[in-house]
């Protein structure tokens, strides 16, 4: 199998391990939360923006003190925010300057193959030479290297949604995104546009992850020590990490100073392995303080009131949230239900102490938008997808760990099917392509974090889920795999061709 020859790491079989700093943390709230910078085009025209990205070694400022070296795009973490238009071609060419081969995937763009970022499509650093790089023999050349270099092209023909950008390479990118390879990019379009939804400075991207550092600063990561990547050294075996450093936008526990308004929250979870269940503490007076309106693959038909909500890997709730239910000067804080000690706090909402009350021009419509309801019953075929852990061979789909080039399932593009994930662990299930409707968990109704359109589900130990997907056009090579990054790396991955 690729991934013999891994060495066992401590921890309890099927449970991400808990990583503990050994640098000083800081206490909470001490910080503002940063806002990540929109990246300029370097041309635009009638059809088409043009981006640039390097990515780098960034040696950044996270915790007092110390530096934490980072792999970035552009130089930050997260990386600069895409923005684009609906329909409008986004072209970004991505130079690699980072020590170690990359793949860039937009995570819920509709994209065709050549530019999804594929595993196996290697961006190799700039000055090495054209080769299969170590731990690339098992790629049975299905894949596209480049050196230095690669432009990737995405059509964007798809509703206005909160999409990231993430590093996707073959066994590599748990590590790879925990040293910090993600970013946000937002689609906008004109349905959303006409709704009066909280915009500007009051539309805010939330990045929630979770990190360990050693006493240098540096990320800790149990594959991360010097000799990672090295070519001949071999990787951890990895059931997944659990950090004690919840960061938001890049920062530690930070605070955004809010005035009593109406903001709109896509929150993210791009944390490796851990699920978060957040809720504001405290809640305002009749509760459902998180007004969801959107998914992952953007609005929903009608809004869904929340007093928490739960977040796995990948997943995005776009929220808003009306601050005018607290009274001036209430600090309000973004807690999560799911940690324990440091982990239990995410983040603060300081509420202006301003007495008088602003006018606030938005609203949350009853009704957003229109969702084309999948029909399962009018589904072509219902294939089941066991995503299990095999004893000796890895994270499996099927029993069978990744193998690029082998097709799990190949979809005709225009047809609808129902795709059936049964789970041993908590499993965060993507599909690339296409967003999907969950229609039903365990043979039941779906659950309360399920509505609209989304691109990642989580199915819970033991549990079911089953969704419907239409595969719409772009014939190709794509992936379905777990959002648990060692899970993926570990082999819970699975190409599908439509044709
Ligand atoms: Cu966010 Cu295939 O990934
Ligand atoms: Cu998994």
């Amino acid at each position: 199998t690729p991934f013999a020859g891994r060495i066992l790491v401590p921890g309890r079989p099927g449970l991400p391990l808990p990583l503990r700093s050994t640098a000083p943390l800081p206490r909470p709230y001490q910080v503002p939360l940063p806002l990540p910078a929109v990246l300029r085009p370097v041309r635009t025209d009638a059809t088409t923006d043009t981006y640039a990205i390097t990515q780098r070694l960034a040696r950044l400022r996270i915790l007092p003190g110390l530096e934490t070296e980072a792999w970035t795009y552009g130089g930050s973490y997260p990386g600069p925010t895409l923005v684009s238009r609906a329909g409008r071609r986004t072209v970004v060419t991505h130079r690699n300057e980072l020590p170690q081969p990359v793949a860039v995937h937009l995570h819920g763009g509709h994209t065709p193959h050549e530019s999804d970022g594929h595993p196996t499509d290697l961006i190799l650093p700039v000055g090495w030479e054209m080769r299969h790089p170590y731990g690339m023999s098992d790629m049975n050349g299905t894949g596209v290297t480049t050196l230095g270099e690669r432009t990737y092209t995405y059509p964007l023909d798809q509703r206005a949604a909160t999409l990231w950008y993430h590093d996707h390479r073959m066994g590599f990118t748990g590590p790879s995104a925990y040293r910090g390879l993600a970013g946000f990019h937002l689609v906008h379009d004109d349905e959303e546009e006409a709704l009066p939804l909280p915009r500007g400075e009051r539309d805010i991207p939330l990045m929630i992850t979770d990190r360990s550092f050693a006493a240098d600063g540096s990320f800790h990561y149990p594959a991360l020590d010097p000799a990672w990547g090295t070519p001949g050294v071999t990787h951890h075996w990895m059931e997944g990490v659990l950090g004690d450093t919840i960061l938001v936008n890049g920062a530690p526990w930070p605070v955004l100073d809010v005035q009593r308004l109406r903001y709109r929250l896509r929150v993210l979870n791009a944390s490796n392995s851990r699920i978060y269940k957040l809720e504001l503490d405290p809640q305002p007076p009749g509760g459902d303080a998180l007004v969801q309106i959107g998914s992952d693959g953007g609005l929903l038909e009608r809004p869904v009131r929340h007093d928490a909500l739960a977040l796995a890997p990948a997943e995005r709730f776009d929220l808003v949230v009306d601050f005018a239910r607290y009274r001036p000067g209430t600090q309000v804080r973004l807690v999560n239900r799911l940690g324990s000690g440091t982990t239990a706090e995410a983040m603060r909402f300081d509420v202006s102490g301003a007495a008088r009350t602003p006018a606030d021009e938005t609203a949350v419509p009853a009704r957003l938008s229109t969702v084309e309801r999948l029909d399962p019953r009018r589904a072509a075929v219902t294939r089941t997808f066991h995503f299990q852990r095999s004893e000796g061979v890895g994270w499996t789909i099927n029993g069978m760990a990744y193998q690029p080039g082998r097709a799990i399932a190949t979809p005709k593009l225009g047809t609808t099917e129902v795709w059936r994930i049964v789970s041993d662990f908590h499993h965060p299930v993507h599909v690339h392509l296409n967003p999907f409707q969950v229609v039903a968990r365990d043979g039941q109704a779906p659950g309360p974090y399920d509505a609209g359109w989304k691109d990642t589900v989580d199915v819970l130990p033991g549990q079911s889920a089953e969704f419907a997907v239409r595969f719409t056009d772009y014939p190709g090579r794509f992936l379905l795999h777990c959002h648990n990054l060692e899970h993926e790396d570990m082999a819970m991955m699975a190409d599908f061709v439509t044709r």
